[in-house]
């Protein structure tokens, strides 16, 4: 893909993550500073194949996990992409991935009111405001996004016409 910015052309393979990616999927985790309880969380999400891996050549230049762990619905939970690989269409290739995976007509992701990068890959994926949770980071409400795939989109309702006087 070209994305025609002057941006390195995307040449990333997106596919399942296999067990021996594990050290790359936490090194590429770990560019974010502390993994903590994500590490137990990102081998269960391989082990279960709810982990999908873009690779270049044979590196893991990034990764998105899913699972259900909002109110049991599909829910992109995890996404990242190694510093010098972003701005090349690694992120929406990744999201694209969970999209074509997903069973049924949703599928929820959320980020911070702060992660722009996030919210404008969502956006321009077609995912749309789905409400946000407060006071869970100080001052930096979680936003809920959702997208409607396949023809699931609810239909918007015609404004109510004004009878003639
Ligand atoms: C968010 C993230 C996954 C995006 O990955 P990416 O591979 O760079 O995304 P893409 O190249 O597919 O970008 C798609 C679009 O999103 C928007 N976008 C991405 N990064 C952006 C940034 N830093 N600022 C503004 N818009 C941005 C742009 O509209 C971009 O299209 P463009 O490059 O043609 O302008 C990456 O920045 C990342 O790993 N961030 C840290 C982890 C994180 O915040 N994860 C999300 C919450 S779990």
């Amino acid at each position: 893909m070209n994305r025609g910015t002057g941006q390195q052309e995307l040449t990333a393979l997106v596919e399942l993550a296999a067990e021996g990616d594990l050290g790359q999927v936490l090194a590429v985790e770990g560019e974010g500073g502390e993994i903590g309880g994500r590490g137990p969380f990102i081998t269960s999400a391989i082990a279960e194949g709810r982990c999908l891996v873009a690779r270049d050549d044979e590196a893991v230049a990034g990764f998105a996990i899913h699972d259900r762990s909002l109110f049991g619905q599909p829910f992109l939970a995890l996404l990242r992409v190694r510093t010098v690989d972003r701005r090349r269409g690694i992120g929406t290739a990744l999201v694209q991935g969970v999209m074509a995976a997903t069973e049924g007509d949703r599928l929820f992701s959320s980020t911070n009111a702060s992660n722009v990068a996030m919210r404008m890959l969502l956006g321009r994926l077609g995912f749309v405001a789905s409400g946000f949770i407060e006071n869970l980071d100080p001052d930096d409400p979680e936003m809920i996004y959702i997208k409607w795939l396949g023809d699931a989109a609810p239909k918007p309702v015609p404004a109510p016409v004004e009878a003639p006087d």
